[in-house]
């Protein structure tokens, strides 16, 4: 009662999507002043996870406080919705500028190569997932900031078990994407120990989000929505029993920010393996025909086969459950379900309105 009569104040909104779980929790993130929220730079703005991560932010935090970063030239659309500016994460000083003139409090830093595309092109990984990382851990060191990093399944190899696959095990990955990851975690974490550095790392599954991912192995699990509902076909490049992990975008943000929020005295580790779901790209195909019910899907493996046979089918996240209250919403059903509307509202259906448009 006395909570709600404080958040009906109306000062500063409650931070959307958060579980308070205690009153003297939600008192104390709604009784500090809109100054003391946290300044944020979110790295590889413009990957799959980054538009959405801002928006979150912003949400909780306010416009002004989130500033989304990348090397690529932003729409109309990035550019209305808050703060963008050139960011490159190879580049030291101008990170170190962008923290002074910012006054950055956070990095969330989701510059990298996935596991796909980073196998096409070993030397660029290695700069842009270890190099980068070098100069964000330092920067974060030398500017006592609080510091994100994803890391993912892709961190554990064929030696891994992998159902379930805990937090603390065997890792040995084969693919660039996944020693890059590694050597992440193990960074941080040292980085941690011997300087203090607030070093935060989740492990995260494949994202499913109607923005798409660019060059992982999970990617199968977004664009056969888009396939699905704009030609009734799929060829998917796994094969139709190849289980992995996966998570829908709000269960993956709202970690997180749950995360990062978390007093570091709870934290008993600096890396946990997060999840929500797993499936197989035929379970997410007889999900998806409850939508198009002529859906034919093809099955086509190509060299990613290889690399989702050494990755986890299934994440145990129990330590995240225990230590910060970790709870997933979205289930396959709830998913398929999100994404088909998403989809079909905000793509298909604009695509087809251009079409008749331009041919009127
Ligand atoms: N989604 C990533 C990939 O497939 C895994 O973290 O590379």
């Amino acid at each position: 009662m006395i909570l709600k009569k404080i958040l009906n104040v109306g000062v500063i909104r409650p931070l959307r999507g958060i579980k308070l779980q205690t009153q003297s929790q939600a008192i104390r993130l709604i009784s500090c002043d809109r100054k003391s929220y946290p300044k944020i730079l979110i790295t590889g703005g413009l990957g799959q996870l980054g538009t959405e991560c801002a928006k979150l932010l912003r949400s909780a935090y306010g416009e002004e406080h989130v500033i989304l970063s990348d090397i690529i030239k932003p729409s109309d659309e990035i550019v209305n919705s808050g703060p963008y500016i050139f960011a490159d994460i190879l580049d030291f000083k101008g990170l170190q500028k962008i923290v002074v003139n910012h006054r950055i409090d956070w990095i969330i830093h989701f510059s990298a190569l996935l596991s796909a595309i980073g196998e096409q092109n070993v030397p660029l990984a290695v700069r842009v997932n270890i190099e980068g990382l070098h100069n964000v851990i330092e920067l974060a060191k030398q500017y006592k900031l609080r510091v994100f990093v994803p890391s993912t399944i892709g961190a554990f190899g064929p030696d891994s078990p992998r159902n379930p696959t805990p937090n603390v095990t065997i890792q040995r990955p084969r693919t660039i994407y996944g020693v890059s990851k590694v050597h992440g975690e193990l960074i941080g974490e040292y980085y941690h120990h011997k300087f203090g550095l607030d070093f935060r790392c989740l492990r995260f599954p494949g994202v499913i989000s109607s923005d798409p991912p660019g060059g992982g192995t999970t990617d199968y699990a977004v664009a056969i929505f888009f396939d699905a509902l704009k030609t009734g076909k799929y060829e998917c490049y796994l094969k139709p029993d190849t289980r992995l992990p996966m998570m829908y975008i709000d269960d993956c943000l709202r970690s997180l920010h749950e995360f990062m929020i978390t007093p570091p005295e709870k934290l008993k580790r600096r890396v946990y393996n997060v999840t929500a779901m797993s499936f197989t790209p035929e379970e997410l195909a007889n999900e998806l025909a409850n939508y198009v019910p002529e859906l034919h899907v093809s099955y086509k493996p190509d060299t990613r086969q290889l690399i989702a046979d050494s990755w986890p089918q299934v994440f145990d996240d129990s330590e995240a459950r225990r230590d910060w209250g970790w709870e997933h919403k979205y289930d396959l059903k709830k998913l398929v379900e999100l994404m088909v509307n998403d989809v079909m509202e905000n793509y298909v259906k604009k695509e087809r309105k251009h079409y008749t448009d331009s041919v009127v």
